[in-house]
């Protein structure tokens, strides 16, 4: 496997090409895989840039959401790869957020048992996180993510610029990511965004371009520590676990990162009760989460479900389940004995009645 590096993270494509020739990644082929949102918005610049690189730069546009992030729908891409004669030497380029990177990634894992791909994300999600690190996947019914593989873009290029016309909603999500990356790793980035929540909401491009310059750096560190998830890796997982089944119980409605942010909450709030998180500390956890207006607190679900659910997460190990807790502000560890009656409070302490 290939070793993980830092995203280049840009203002727009202009510096694309020099990036790919750095790389070394040039050729016949590149095929930009978009979707239906991202293709009409980004696809006629970056296939302008690419095209210095590439004599071929064809798109593909795929339906956009996440219900489309399925097997099926790599059919006709697989079919037009085929049909375009694409071979080992040619590269997909992966055009959106999360779903597009990992779809493309995915289709370039396993055509012709891997050809190369490119990322170029377009979602403070896919920026920060998604594009970082090698995961594709698909979802097999019903179950998110459970067919997919490792493979490793030759490049991630971020086009801070491209968050500009992201939806108020998704860049609020992506946030539930960023706080939950300082938490578990750098209390230092966590004062950061503490001191500049204003400016960072405001989209301050310099600002924002620094908060996802070191978020990356963050993941960037811990995948190269442990890339196929044996260890450390399993720390990205903060906030996931009842997380997931909050965003289950609530049938996707809604979005991950908020459901993230609830995880983080009951995740400090059963840390807070085994004594390790300060009261001080948990306040502040609130409190950014609230200034980037991230949910606190959920109604119309009850806790036996919210535990079952969470119980049925595939993070378990051998029937225990692996829960993500916090030491302080900065540093997480993984527990693997957390009774039911601590997931329970943790669970109680984000339902509203
Ligand atoms: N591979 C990993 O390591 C990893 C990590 C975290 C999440 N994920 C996956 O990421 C996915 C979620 O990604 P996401 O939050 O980016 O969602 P997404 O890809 O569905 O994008 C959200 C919406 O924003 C639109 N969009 C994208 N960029 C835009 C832009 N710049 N302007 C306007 N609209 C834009 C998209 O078309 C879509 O409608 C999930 O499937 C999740 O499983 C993967």
């Amino acid at each position: 496997m290939n070793t993980t590096m830092m995203p280049v993270i840009e203002s727009g494509f202009e510096a694309l090409p020099s990036c790919l020739g750095m790389s070394g990644i040039q050729g016949k082929r590149c095929m930009i895989v978009a979707d239906e949102n991202t293709a009409p918005l980004f696809a006629e610049k970056a296939r302008e840039k690419l095209q210095q690189a590439f004599s071929e730069v064809p798109v593909y546009v795929l339906p956009a959401g996440e219900e489309h992030k399925k097997l099926e729908t790599l059919d006709g891409l697989f079919r037009e790869l085929i049909r375009l004669h694409f071979d080992r030497h040619d590269v997909i380029a992966a055009l959106g957020g999360g779903v597009v990177g990992d779809m493309a990634g995915f289709a370039a894992a396993i055509y012709l048992r891997g050809i190369r791909v490119i990322q170029l994300p377009t979602t403070l999600l896919a920026q920060i996180d998604s594009s970082i690190g090698g995961k594709t996947a698909v979802d097999f019914d019903g179950y998110k993510n459970m067919v997919g593989a490792f493979h490793m873009p030759s490049l991630v290029y971020s086009n801070t610029a491209a968050l500009a016309t992201l939806p108020a909603e998704q860049f609020t999500a992506g946030m539930g990511e960023v706080v939950k990356s300082a938490l578990l790793a750098d209390a230092e980035y966590f004062r950061f965004l503490e001191a500049h929540a204003a400016e960072i909401k405001a989209m301050d491009l310099g600002r924002m371009t620094e908060m996802i310059r070191r978020c990356a750096r963050i993941k960037v560190g811990i995948v190269e520590r442990d890339p196929l998830e044996k260890g450390e890796r399993a720390l990205l997982n903060l906030g996931h676990t009842i997380g997931h089944a909050v965003e289950k119980a609530k049938n996707f409605e809604l979005l991950h990162g908020s459901c993230v942010a609830l995880g983080l909450i009951a995740a400090s709030s059963i840390s807070q009760n085994r004594g390790l998180l300060k009261e001080t500390d948990m306040e502040r956890i609130r409190a950014i989460l609230e200034a980037f207006g991230l949910p606190l607190s959920v109604s119309g679900l009850n806790a036996e479900e919210i535990l079952s659910l969470t119980k049925s997460d595939k993070k378990m190990k051998a029937g225990r389940i692996r829960f993500v807790l916090l030491r302080s502000i900065g540093e997480a560890f993984c527990a693997e004995d957390v009774t039911d009656e601590e997931l329970r409070s943790g669970i109680c302490a984000i339902l509203r009645p």
